[in-house]
């Protein structure tokens, strides 16, 4: 087989928090993968990065009193500890904000330039006066101009679910600061996307890419390419712009370009020739993974950007789903918003990994981290049909043959049939496809047990004169157990460490398939893997509830222009009931003066009356309204507006076309509270 040549990366976590199981999956999937081709004697290379830059990391360390350097720097050890933990075997991982990330970003941007990529247009953002900086849509916030709906972002309303621009907001206010943002005029660069059309529409299909992202991007090509905006304005916490004081790289045009930068920090170290994996006509290959919200980053602007400055193209982008933890999104409130350091407190590494790849396949379907079923799996897979073929021999090699293997293979039929068999193995995990990896190992486990339950060695070892043949058995089992180590090594690397002791030292590669090992010294069992306990798995789960995070302070995490899995969005019951709604008698409604949506209405709560602006103008006439019977919340902070006090809020329902005013069925009284 001729060795390959092959760069591996995995998408860089931003380096502003902490890894969760998300991320566990995509570098599980990449670190088995990279450890398969390893073993199978290809030179491969994994790298990764933190991701640096941006607006959000810039707040951060504002927020935590520090520097954007010492956040990023002490994100990055916090990082680094848990890829170790997991054994994500990364052979260099880097940061974005580093010197080799500066000139290539800088050499990608000029080089785009030169070609006549990069145009400079003025534009018009919305401008945080009072901290003198450009809004990202995620840090403005004000109520939905389609639903009225209070306090959404700049981009997209969750409440009616349409999408709109910062500007068309209603009374829109910094997250920042809290002042309205003004409109101001600014240049930027922007990348001609549009330019590379020709190319892209080849490119994706030409077996970069799985069929379905390639379908994916077809949707993307009919609505037109457009150009990308790659400047941000002072502050900013990244780049600046050659020849452009004030401006900076937008922190995904330097993100992707991080894992050449983190592979010229490897060749740096390693004596490697950078050009020859990353030069246009390179005949290695690379080799990116990715979740599937970062798509488009990654299948449109990245190879365009590399071919418009004279790199080479990705070989393959493998796009995975998202991570649902017991069937739903990861939610702090439930305990599954678990972090890589919660769960490493908790549990062995190799049973997520293991648990990870019988579920990932090598599609995009999302996958779910059932919690009963990973006890279920770990215990019946590993423990009870690997492990326990080499618990069942090893005894009776010590007892009755010093610790010594048999010099033969009593059945060299299935020895060999096992190495065939892994092929298909093999097969499966160059397809990424690590749960019919699974399957078929442990199909070939379940074999090895029915061995040693045919020729029942324990019954033997009671007959005199049959230490032979116990010993020709065990040894048997024992070489099967090795074969199925080879093949579980790219997923358990750990516990196969410990299982290599156990046979005498010798790290196991892929060819070691075909040898048996005859005759030689192997150490006494211990157990390489315990059950999982479910006390642990409670505790963990217990360890990751946060019921302490005040509303207020979830709404700040979320103040992010970065996608985050976490949902931290499920309440529970005394959450919602913390919210006081009452049946209110519209006492009055009427027009507002200079407001082209609102009408002031004055509700009675039986007997307590409130003042409450309400974005529903489009859809009521003021003495329509009169006399009717509304729901409010009757505990909503009171909040100034530019037209006087709104004490509330009523609901209404939406969707994106009209607005339905809420209403108690007949014999509903003012003030009854609404459960
Ligand atoms: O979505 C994210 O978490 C990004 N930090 C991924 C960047 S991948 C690459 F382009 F750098
Ligand atoms: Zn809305």
């Amino acid at each position: 087989m001729a060795k390959r040549k092959i760069l591996v990366t995995s998408a860089l976590p931003y380096a502003n928090g902490p890894l969760h199981m998300g991320h566990v999956v995509e570098y599980t999937q990449t670190d088995i993968w990279v450890r398969f081709q390893k073993m199978r004697g290809h030179e491969c290379w994994y790298v990764c990065a933190d991701d640096a830059h941006g607006t959000p990391i810039m707040l951060n360390a504002r927020k935590q009193g520090i520097s954007p350097e010492a956040l990023i720097e002490k994100t990055w050890h916090a990082h680094k500890a848990d890829f170790d933990g997991f054994h994500i075997g990364l052979d260099c991982f880097h940061t974005t904000h580093s010197e080799e990330n500066r000139q290539l970003a800088e050499t990608i941007y000029l080089n785009n330039r030169e070609a006549g990529h990069i145009e400079s247009r003025t534009i018009t953002q919305l401008y945080d006066p009072k901290e003198q900086m450009f809004l990202p849509d995620r840090f403005i916030k004000g109520r939905c101009p389609k639903c009225g709906a209070e306090d959404q972002y700049g981009d997209s309303c969750e409440a009616c679910g349409s999408t709109y621009t910062p500007a068309d907001l209603v009374e829109p206010y910094s997250v920042v600061s809290g002042e309205k943002p003004v409109l101001k005029e600014t240049e930027h660069d922007f990348f001609r996307l549009q330019d590379f059309e020709p190319m892209l529409r080849e490119w994706t299909r030409a077996g970069h890419l799985q069929e379905e992202v390639s379908n994916k991007l077809d949707e993307w090509f009919e609505a037109g390419l457009q150009p990308w905006d790659i400047t941000r304005d002072a502050p900013y916490f990244g780049f600046e712009i050659p020849g452009k004081p004030g401006k900076f790289f937008y922190v995904w045009l330097d993100a992707p370009i991080g894992y050449m930068a983190a592979f010229r920090k490897l060749c740096e170290e390693k004596g490697l020739d950078f050009d020859e994996y990353w030069a246009a006509g390179s005949e290695t290959e690379l080799v990116h993974f990715i979740g599937k919200d970062i798509t488009y980053f990654h299948a449109l602007f990245w190879p365009a950007t590399l071919s418009g400055a004279g790199f080479r193209t990705p070989t393959t982008i493998h796009v995975h789903g998202f991570l649902t933890v017991n069937g739903q999104k990861m939610s702090k409130s439930r305990g599954s918003f678990i972090t890589a350091r919660t769960y490493l407190e908790h549990l062995n590494p190799d049973y997520l990994r293991y648990y990870l790849a019988s579920k990932l396949g090598a599609g995009l379907s999302d996958i779910d981290l059932n919690l009963e079923d990973f006890i279920q799996k770990i215990n019946a897979d590993l423990v009870g049909k690997w492990v326990n073929i080499a618990s069942r021999c090893a005894g009776f090699i010590h007892k009755l043959g010093g610790g010594r293997l048999a010099d033969s293979l009593a059945d060299e039929a299935l020895f060999r049939r096992q190495a065939e068999a892994a092929e298909a193995v093999a097969e499966a995990f160059e397809q990424r496809d690590f749960n019919r990896a699974c399957r078929r190992i442990m199909a070939l486990a379940d074999e090895a047990n029915r061995y040693i339950d045919e020729h029942k060695p324990w019954q033997m070892a009671k007959e005199a004169g049959r230490e032979a043949e116990v010993l020709a058995v065990c040894s048997m089992g024992i070489n099967l157990f090795r074969q199925l180590a080879v093949m579980l090594k790219p997923v358990i690397p750990a516990t196969v460490a410990k299982a290599e002791a156990f046979l005498g030292g010798q790290a196991l590669a892929w060819d070691d398939l075909h040898q048996p090992l005859l005759g030689q010294p192997i150490e006494k069992f211990k157990p390489l893997m315990f059950r999982v306990d479910p006390e642990r798995v409670a505790a963990m789960v217990e360890a990751s509830k946060d019921d302490s995070q005040p509303a207020a302070k979830k709404a700040e995490a979320k103040a992010t222009d970065q996608p985050s899995q976490a949902d931290g969005d499920a309440i529970t019951i005394d959450d919602f009931l913390k919210v006081d709604l009452r049946v209110a008698r519209i006492a009055r409604a009427e027009a507002v003066e200079g407001a082209d949506k609102l009408l002031r209405l004055e509700l009675d709560l039986g007997g307590e009356t409130r003042q409450v602006f309400a974005g529903i103008k489009a859809a009521y006439r003021p003495e329509d309204l009169q006399g009717r019977l509304t729901v409010m919340v009757a505990n909503l902070k009171p909040r100034k507006m530019r037209f006087g006090l709104s004490e509330g809020m009523v609901l209404a329902a939406g969707d994106g076309q009209g607005i339905y005013l809420l209403a108690p069925d007949s014999g509903a009284q003012p003030g009854m509270r609404v459960k």
